[in-house]
């Protein structure tokens, strides 16, 4: 049988497909997540610090000509972080540097109550800063007050670590919830196809039956075409059985008239020579029509075997009955068929298959042993069912036993011989169809000892 050529696994794939699509979507999720909080955090900061610059903005006054601004307590203590974050400012009128860290740059327009937001390096330090400007009105000029509030981003970055593990503890649960899921869906779609190789492989050789059972739709197209290849090779058995039927009959049938004609003829002949063709004729008669005989047997029983139908013999019976039938035949070699064996040997099986059988065996036994002889035909039902044939002749040529069942195949002592080569391709075929086998071995006083045994 062909095996198919095998590309992958359809159920590796599947699952490397899901889980590796779970494990990006886990690293699209974790920096999701961790950026949207970056920018949540970071929004809080700029918030607090926009409070604070305002309320040091509306602090700043114009006295005696000059700008004041007398920060409040609360402009820093609503900055204070658990992280003790340090606090830069820089104030400036009209651009010119008041006071605070000269490092502090002011960002932004002149004018305007616009913040404007950035980060800048104070002392080696990365400070997140904010610009405002407020214009104040005194009694003789416009000036505008320029502060600059920046702050450390410790208390932030803790928070973004703790958020980043948070974060990446959801992208692995994710990923874990999500390649169970895959395992799963891939166990339930690899099922289906698993069912239906299951019920494929269940079958017997012979079950042709369709294929019933409700399948995916997807899977409902192989189903089909395995249905309608089932159906037609349903169709060409049974036509190739009717055919064999119709055959053996065809042929057999003239072949007895034919041959019961010349008979005939014989008898009227008086010539000696007319006689010796009339002879000549019935042999060759008689040599096709047991060629085609065991031709079409066996044909029947390569057909019968796949479809066996047991029923309950006795096998001893069975044997004496085909003995009775064939004892005109050996009489006229002057052979004696004796059958032993146990009072009955009951045994379910095809009784015509296994007739077929051991009247092949017989028939050899008569065929290579020598005239006026006996042949031993024994039937036993221990160790299992059994029916052993030995004849007194020179046996199975050794060198060959090993190859004689095989069909076509006749041994070098068969060539004076009629036959086709098929009789113990028959036997053996009858002995596996009902589970046991045939040996073929020498006595030791040389005769051949055939034995077909079946399944207990
Ligand atoms: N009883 C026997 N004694 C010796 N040789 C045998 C015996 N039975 C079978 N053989 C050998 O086995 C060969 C195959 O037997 P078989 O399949 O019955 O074919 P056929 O009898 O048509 O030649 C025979 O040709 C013969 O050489
Ligand atoms: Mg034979």
């Amino acid at each position: 049988m062909d095996n198919p050529t095998v590309s992958g696994s359809l159920r590796y794939r599947l699952g490397l497909t899901l889980i590796g699509g779970a494990a990006v979507l886990a690293v699209l999720l974790f920096f999701a997540v961790r950026s949207y909080a970056v920018q949540v955090a970071q929004q809080g900061q700029d918030n607090i610090l926009v409070a604070s610059v305002t309320s040091m903005l509306d602090a700043a006054a114009i006295r005696d000509n000059a700008v004041e601004v007398d920060i409040p307590y609360a402009a820093f203590s609503m900055l204070t972080t658990p992280a003790d974050d340090r606090v830069f400012y820089a104030i400036f009128q009209d651009g010119t540097f008041l006071s605070g860290y000269r490092d502090l740059g002011y960002l932004g327009p002149d004018a305007g109550l616009e913040n404007i937001f950035g980060f800048a390096n104070v002392r080696g330090v990365l400070v997140r800063q904010v610009s405002a400007s407020r214009t104040l009105i005194g009694a003789n000029k416009r000036t505008e007050v320029q502060i600059v509030l920046a702050q450390t981003q410790d208390a932030l970055s803790a928070t973004l670590d703790q958020i980043s593990r948070n974060a990446a503890l959801l992208g692995v649960g994710f990923f874990a919830l999500a390649a169970a899921l895959s395992v799963w869906a891939t166990a339930a779609t690899m099922g289906q196809l698993d069912r239906l190789t299951t019920s494929v492989t269940r079958r017997g050789p012979q079950d042709l039956r369709p294929f019933k059972n409700s399948v995916p739709q997807e899977m409902a197209p192989l189903v089909q075409s395995l249905n309608s290849l089932m159906a037609r090779l349903d169709q060409s058995l049974s036509q190739s059985e009717d055919f064999i039927a119709e055959a053996a009959h065809r042929v057999r049938t003239p072949l007895a008239t034919v041959r019961s004609y010349a008979e005939a003829t014989l008898q009227r002949v008086d010539k000696e020579e007319n006689r010796e063709a009339m002879r000549s004729m019935v042999k060759a008669i008689d040599e096709s029509s047991r060629a085609a005989g065991q031709l079409l047997d066996h044909a029947m029983i390569t057909f019968r075997a796949d479809h066996l139908e047991r029923e309950d013999i006795n096998l001893v019976e069975l044997v004496r009955d085909l003995v009775l039938r064939m004892t005109p035949i050996a009489e006229m070699k002057d052979l004696s068929l004796s059958v032993q064996g146990d009072g009955s040997v009951p045994y379910a099986g095809d009784a015509i298959l296994l007739q077929n059988a051991v009247r092949n065996l017989v028939d050899n036994a008569m065929k290579y042993g020598p005239a006026e002889s006996l042949i031993d035909i024994t039937v036993r039902a221990e160790p299992h069912p059994h029916i052993m044939v030995i004849d007194r002749g020179p046996g199975f040529p050794s060198h060959e036993i090993s190859t004689l069942t095989l069909r076509f195949k006749r041994g070098q002592n068969a060539e004076n011989t009629i036959g086709s080569g098929l009789g113990l391709t028959i036997a053996k075929d009858v002995a596996f169809a009902h589970g046991g086998g045939i040996k073929l071995e020498n006595t030791l006083k040389g005769g051949a000892c055939v034995t077909l045994s079946l399944s207990s």
